[in-house]
Formats: structure tokens, C-alpha cells, sequence
């Protein structure tokens, strides 16, 4: 019998087929060797005093975590001026994502996002049985707002817009996030996917933090796997109408957001300086590398997130070998482009000489 799950009919078991037809969650390559560039993660180990926090932990592992996460919770509603019900916290963003498909969108019902984007949109939704509706990005790699909210119908259950984009690294500004907003139902769920935000200096890019407490409808999401490097405890939050966070909250994986992940969080933010420091650090190269790729002929948007992304199109797997070749593992996302982290110095060398080779074979 044939194990392929694109066959359903053979399936051992009756199951839903659209899960059978989904293709499993791909997470970016790891690299044999070289530069690890396809995962958006953070060059710099944990800040000071995260090991000694998870190790602390370790010694509890018998125990089950503390599910209500309130010591993490209360701070982050401290460092946001919120209530702590208005904040929710979770095993990484993307659990969080699935929470709120899960507790908004059911069957026949619509999930808008732009596309390209994150992965996780288009597999979030079809997990409660619910409807994609990608709306194509604009020419120039960002959300068309317009075109979004023109696609909301009276099955919209939840709009996702992403700032910056995966993979694009654009940013919608202020004012078209106002516009949007306006134009969208005050009863419609709308997600504010900021995993990125630490990385943005543009003072007209959306900023989640000026939006806390405008909308009864909006949630922003920001996680601790970026800018703080935090990636491999899994932990993420959210902000927003605690209403609205309470229905997310009965949709959570019991018991998942372990005791690691809540004190590392903790214990990050705790070294604010080191970490804006370190932001600083990956912005400027990203700057750099930016302008170099510009400077060589290289058609790629102005990145705004810890990566960029370049548009090869028909060249897509091309590119990657190029990359490779010089030691860096991207992530190819075909057939629009490949997407390149901004990771340790040591890889600008090899990424702008890849760059270059990559500029001449699309001529
Ligand atoms: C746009 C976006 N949202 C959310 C996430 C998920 O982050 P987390 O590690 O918190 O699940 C990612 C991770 O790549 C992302 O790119």
C-alpha cells in the first residue's frame, strides 16, 4: 500500500484529507558546513545570564512548567503598559498563530494574508478546516493593503499582515496600516505579525508598540526567536483585547511553553542595552550588505528584517547553488526567490562574492 499521503484514497485509516494533502511544515536547511543563513536565526549566542537562568530550570525537569506563565507575563505587560490579560505567551509565535486560526476560523470560513509570506499562513488555516485567501504582494515585494482589504468578504474570520514581510523583508508603513484598519470591519480579527520588529529603523514602518489599546480588533504577535535569539526554547507573545486573547488561550497546546523558555525570556530582557547593541550591530550590516547588493546591480527591496531577499525568479535553484558554492546555505522559495539571513560577519565576504555571480546570471 502506498504510504503517500497524496493519496488519500489508500490512506490506512479515514482521516481529513486536506491534512493529507498538506505538505509537513519545512523548516530552512541546516547547514553542513559554512553559514547557516536559511533560518532567520540570530548569529550572537544568549545574552548574559540566559544559560545560568535555563540551568536553574534544568533542575525542576521532573516538574511540569507553570502553564499561567505569570512571572513573563506580568513583565511583558509591564514593558508594554498593559493589563496581563491583554497579553498572551506561548511556545513561539507560530503556536500562537495556530491558537488564533484555531479559536477564529472554522469550517468555510476565510483567513486573508499577503503572498508571498510566511509559510505558516497557508498551513495555519487549512488546520481548522478554514479557507486561504492570498492576496498576491505588490510588483515592489509588499502588502497591497488595498487589495487585502478588498478581499475581506462576510467569511473573513482573521487577516494576518506581516511587518516585516517574511520572506521580502518590506515593511507596511504607519499611514497604510491606518488606512487598512479603517477599512476593515471593527468585529474582524486582525493579526499583526511583528517577529521581526527589533530590526526596523525606518520611523515610518508600523510600529505595534503605538498601536497598543487602538483597535478592539487587533493583536500584535512578537517573539523572542529573533532579535533575541532565543529560537531553540520556543516562546512568543501577544498583545491585544484580553477578550480576544482569552478565546486564543483555550486553543493552546496544554503545558507546552516550558519553564526554560519562560526564564530565558526573562532573564533577555533583563539586558535590554546588550540587546539593542546587538540589533544595532545586525541592522548596520544588513545596511551594508544592502548597499553593496545595490551597488553591484542586484534588484532586491530594501530590507528591513535581520534578512533579504532576492527576487530570482526563474533562477531560484540556480542562486541557491551559488550560494552554496560559496559556503552559505540560503532558503530557496520557488519559483519566486531566495531568502538570506544577515548573520555573522565572517559571511558578508562570502555572501557579497555569491551576490555578484548571482547579479551576472540574471543579467
Ligand atoms: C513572520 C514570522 N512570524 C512568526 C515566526 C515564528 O516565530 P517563533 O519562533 O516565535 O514561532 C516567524 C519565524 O520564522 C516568522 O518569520
Amino acid at each position: 500500500m502506498s504510504s503517500d499521503p497524496g493519496t488519500p484514497l489508500h490512506f490506512p485509516v479515514k482521516m481529513r484529507p486536506e491534512i493529507l494533502a498538506l505538505p509537513a511544515y519545512k523548516q530552512g536547511l541546516a547547514a553542513p558546513t559554512g553559514f547557516k543563513l536559511s533560518s532567520n536565526e540570530n548569529p550572537f549566542d544568549p545574552l548574559p545570564g540566559v544559560l545560568d537562568a535555563v540551568d536553574a530550570a534544568t533542575r525542576q525537569l521532573h516538574r511540569y512548567p507553570n502553564a499561567a506563565a505569570p512571572e513573563i507575563t506580568a513583565r511583558l505587560a509591564a514593558e508594554w503598559g498593559v493589563e496581563n490579560d491583554e497579553v498572551i505567551v506561548a511556545a513561539g509565535s507560530v503556536a500562537l498563530l495556530v491558537q488564533f486560526a484555531l479559536a477564529s476560523a472554522g469550517h468555510g470560513d476565510e483567513v486573508v494574508y499577503s503572498w508571498r509570506s510566511f509559510e505558516v499562513y497557508p498551513w495555519m488555516t487549512v488546520l481548522p478546516g478554514a479557507t486561504a485567501v492570498p492576496v498576491a504582494n505588490t510588483p515592489d515585494h509588499r502588502h497591497d493593503l488595498v487589495a487585502m482589504a478588498a478581499a475581506i468578504t462576510d467569511r473573513t474570520r482573521l487577516v494576518i499582515v506581516n511587518s516585516p514581510n517574511n520572506p521580502t523583508s518590506t515593511v507596511v508603513t504607519k499611514t497604510e496600516f491606518e488606512t487598512f484598519m479603517a477599512a476593515v470591519p471593527s468585529d474582524l480579527l486582525v493579526i499583526l505579525d511583528e517577529a521581526y520588529a527589533e530590526f526596523v529603523t525606518d520611523a515610518d514602518a508600523v510600529n505595534g508598540r503605538e498601536l497598543v489599546g487602538r483597535y478592539p480588533n487587533l493583536v500584535i504577535l512578537r517573539t523572542f526567536s529573533k532579535a533575541y535569539g532565543l529560537a531553540g526554547l520556543r516562546i512568543g507573545y501577544g498583545i491585544g483585547p484580553a477578550p480576544i486573547l482569552g478565546a486564543a488561550r483555550t486553543t493552546i497546546t496544554p503545558l507546552s511553553l516550558t519553564d526554560h523558555a519562560q526564564v530565558a525570556a526573562i532573564a533577555s530582557l533583563d539586558r535590554s542595552e546588550e540587546l539593542h547593541e546587538r540589533v544595532a550591530n545586525i541592522a548596520a550590516r544588513r545596511e551594508t550588505v544592502w548597499q553593496a547588493l545595490v551597488a553591484m546591480g542586484c534588484d532586491v527591496p530594501r530590507p528591513h528584517g535581520n534578512f533579504v531577499w532576492f527576487p530570482t525568479g526563474d533562477h531560484t535553484t540556480e542562486a541557491l547553488e551559488v550560494f552554496r558554492s560559496h559556503d552559505i546555505t540560503a532558503r530557496a522559495y520557488l519559483p519566486d526567490g531566495v531568502r538570506l539571513t544577515i548573520g555573522e560577519e565572517e559571511s558578508v565576504e562570502n555572501v557579497l562574492a555569491a551576490a555578484e555571480k548571482i547579479a551576472r546570471l540574471i543579467g
